[in-house]
C-alpha cells in the first residue's frame, strides 16, 4: 500500500508528568511517587503516531532555540519525520505542559504554549510545497486560532482532506466548518461545539448531527473508554473501545488522530479507519508517556489479529 503523505501542523510540548495519590487540595503540600519527562504536545504527538503506523509525515511547528527544543527536535527526526518546517524561535521558550497523574489514572494538564503561541499565517503559506504534496493535513488548537483557521481554508482550497482534532475545546469560527473533512472530538469538546452534553451514544449521534449540519463532511466522537461513534451523510457507526488496563491516558485522542490520518490517507474508509485508530489509541492507554506510547504499525496489526482470534 502507498505510504500517506501527512502534514501535521500543530503543537510540540515538553511535559513535565508527576504521579501523586491524588491532586492537592488548594494550600496543600502533598508527595508524590514520581517525576517523568516525556515528548508530548498534541501536534507533535499525532506525528509521531503517523509516522510510527507508517505514514511518511512532515511537521510544522515552532519550538525555542533551548535544550527542550533541541531535544524534541532530533527526537522527531530520529522517528523519520520531515522537520524542515519546525523553527525554533530565539524569542520564545518551549512549550511546555506541567501534567499532575493520578496513580489511578486520572489526569489534569496545564499547557504555557511559548514559541507554539508564535505560529503565524506566513509560517503556514512559507509550508505550500509540503501541503500541496500532503493527502491529509492534521491540525489541533494547541496554536494560534487564527493561525489553524488560515491552514484549513487553504488546505481545503487546495482539495485536501482536513482533519481537525478540536482540542484543547474552544469554541470554532462558523466560516471553518465547511472547509473541516473530518472533525474529531471527544465528550468535553463536542459539548462545547454543540451544546449537547455528551456522555453516551445516543447523545453522541446528536451532536455529530448537528457538526454535520454546520458543514463537517465526516464526524467522529471520541468517547474515552466508550469507545468511538462516527458518522457522515451516508451513515453512522459505533465502535466499542478495546478492553485494556490503562496506566496513562495522556494522548489516547493523538494516537487515535494519527491513526485515522493514516489510514485514511491510504484510502480506507472511515470505519476501517476508526478500527485502525481505535486499536492504536487503546496500545496508547497501557503505556507511560505521550510520544512513547504510540504503537507501530506491526504492534496495532499483531494486537487486532490476536484480538480476532481469542
Ligand atoms: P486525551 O486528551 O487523553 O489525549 P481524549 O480525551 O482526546 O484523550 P478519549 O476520548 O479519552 O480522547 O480517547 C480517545 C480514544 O482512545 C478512545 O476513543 C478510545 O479509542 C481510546 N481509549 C481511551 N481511553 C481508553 C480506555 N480506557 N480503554 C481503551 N481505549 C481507550
Ligand atoms: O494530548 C496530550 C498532550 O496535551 C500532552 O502531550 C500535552 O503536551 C498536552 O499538549
Amino acid at each position: 500500500m502507498k505510504p500517506s503523505h501527512i502534514l501535521v501542523i500543530g503543537s510540540l510540548n515538553m511535559d513535565l508528568v508527576v504521579t501523586a495519590p491524588r491532586t492537592p487540595d488548594e494550600g496543600e503540600t502533598i508527595m508524590g511517587s514520581r517525576f517523568q519527562r516525556f515528548f508530548g504536545g498534541k501536534g507533535a504527538n499525532q506525528a509521531v503516531s503517523g509516522a510510527r503506523l507508517g505514514g511518511s509525515v512532515t511537521m510544522l511547528g515552532r519550538l525555542g532555540a533551548d535544550v527542550f527544543g533541541n531535544e524534541q527536535l532530533q527526537s522527531l527526526k530520529d522517528e523519520g519525520i520531515d522537520v524542515r518546517y519546525i523553527t525554533q524561535d530565539h524569542h520564545q521558550p518551549s512549550g511546555v505542559a506541567s501534567i499532575i497523574l493520578e496513580e489511578y489514572g486520572k489526569n489534569r494538564i496545564i499547557v504555557v504554549p511559548g514559541a507554539n503561541g508564535a505560529i503565524s499565517r506566513q509560517d503556514i503559506d512559507v509550508a505550500e510545497r509540503a501541503m500541496k504534496r500532503a493527502d491529509v493535513v492534521v491540525l489541533q488548537l494547541e496554536i494560534p486560532l487564527d493561525t489553524v483557521a488560515h491552514a484549513v481554508k487553504k488546505a481545503a482550497q487546495m482539495g485536501k482532506r482536513v482533519i481537525l482534532n478540536p482540542a484543547p475545546a474552544q469554541m470554532l469560527d462558523s466560516s471553518l466548518f465547511h472547509c473541516i473533512s473530518v472533525i474529531t472530538p471527544n465528550e468535553s469538546e463536542a459539548k462545547l461545539l454543540t451544546g449537547i452534553d455528551v456522555h453516551d451514544k445516543a447523545s453522541a449521534r446528536k451532536a455529530a448531527k448537528e457538526l454535520l449540519n454546520r458543514g463537517v463532511g465526516q464526524v467522529i466522537i471520541t468517547l474515552g473508554s466508550g469507545g468511538v461513534y462516527g458518522c457522515s451523510q451516508r451513515g453512522e457507526f459505533h465502535i466499542h473501545a478495546h478492553r485494556v488496563k490503562p496506566v496513562d491516558t495522556v494522548a489516547a485522542g493523538d494516537a487515535f488522530s494519527g491513526g485515522l490520518a493514516v489510514a485514511l490517507g491510504e484510502g480506507r474508509a472511515l470505519l476501517a479507519a476508526a478500527k485502525l485508530a481505535n486499536a492504536a489509541a487503546a496500545i496508547a492507554v497501557t503505556r507511560p508517556g505521550a510520544q512513547p506510547s504510540m504503537p507501530t504499525r506491526g504492534e496495532v496489526e499483531a494486537y487486532l489479529r490476536n484480538e480476532e482470534n481469542a
